[in-house]
């Protein structure tokens, strides 16, 4: 079968592209015709998936609002402008208050959320000058609820989806898209953690109605759909994608527990 070209001579900037679904989302854009600039603090990785996406790699710390804006930059100079920019970098940062030292709570806040207003900035004027274009970010389910022990990383997330529709209602009549998506629990190297302890496990597959963690392809189809022309009447959205997770109230599996098939 064919691989659709939605992104053919499309410019896009990837955060966070080294590892996981930001690794999965460039190899999906360039499958779709994408000029790929690829940004991360972490080079191995970024310069691997670079060199299968015949995509430009930087070194980029998105803590860094300078880093960010000549990441954008290096696009425009390398391809005279840019279409879509997705802020994709994160760490997930875990503790409970009062322990929760002011540290993390501001390495989170500042890689998972400043990172997202860098990158927006650096890049709208860009986007204007285009004639329009997208930008969705990586929020998550997190950003949606409450975890426990996540307190920071529910902050920071909340924080990305309801930017994103501040900026999707203040550009929309530039003909500029911002969405997000909001993933539950994927199989990337973040929850390695949890996915070496049965127990845990366990628990996922029982919260999880698809019992199983989603895969960073499954969230690059939705990042790309949404920085698509498949998705010009979309913006402002955060689009789940958990497996079912958040349509559950949270009640007990009662089919389960009386055994009704
Ligand atoms: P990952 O750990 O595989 O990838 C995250 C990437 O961000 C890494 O390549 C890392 O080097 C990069 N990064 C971290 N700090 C950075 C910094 N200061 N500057 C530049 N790059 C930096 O994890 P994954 O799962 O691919 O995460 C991608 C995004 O998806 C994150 O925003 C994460 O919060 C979000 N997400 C992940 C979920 C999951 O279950 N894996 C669920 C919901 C959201």
């Amino acid at each position: 079968m064919q691989t659709a070209q939605r992104f053919a001579d499309k410019v896009v900037v990837v955060t966070g592209a080294s590892s996981g679904i930001g690794a999965a989302t460039a190899r999906r854009l360039a499958r779709e015709g994408a000029k790929l600039v690829l940004g991360d603090v972490e080079v191995g990785g970024g310069e691997r998936v670079a060199a299968e996406t015949g995509a430009r790699f930087r070194r980029t710390d998105v803590t860094d609002e300078a880093q960010v804006a000549r990441l954008v930059e290096a696009a425009v100079d390398a391809h005279g402008r840019l279409d879509v920019l997705v802020n994709n970098a994160g760490i997930m940062g875990a503790g409970t208050l009062p322990d929760l030292d002011a540290d993390t709570w501001h390495r989170v806040i500042a890689i998972d959320l400043d990172s997202v207003f860098y990158g927006c900035r650096a890049a709208l004027p860009h986007l204007r000058a285009a004639g329009g274009g997208a930008i969705v970010n990586t929020a998550s389910i997190s950003g949606i609820g409450g975890d426990y022990a996540l307190p920071a990383y529910n902050a920071a997330k909340a924080g990305v989806v309801n930017l994103t529709r501040a900026l999707a209602i203040e550009h929309a009549d530039q003909g500029i898209r911002v969405n997000c998506v909001c993933p539950g629990p994927i199989d990337t190297p973040m929850t390695d953690v949890a996915k070496a302890i049965d127990a845990v496990m366990d628990e996922y597959a029982k919260a999880i109605p698809m019992a199983r963690f989603g895969t960073a392809d499954e969230v690059a189809s939705a990042i790309a759909f949404l920085a698509s022309d498949d998705a010009t009447y979309v913006t402002g959205h955060a689009l789940v994608v958990d497996g079912g997770l958040t349509a559950c109230t949270g009640q007990p599996n009662l089919r389960r527990a009386l055994g009704l098939g």
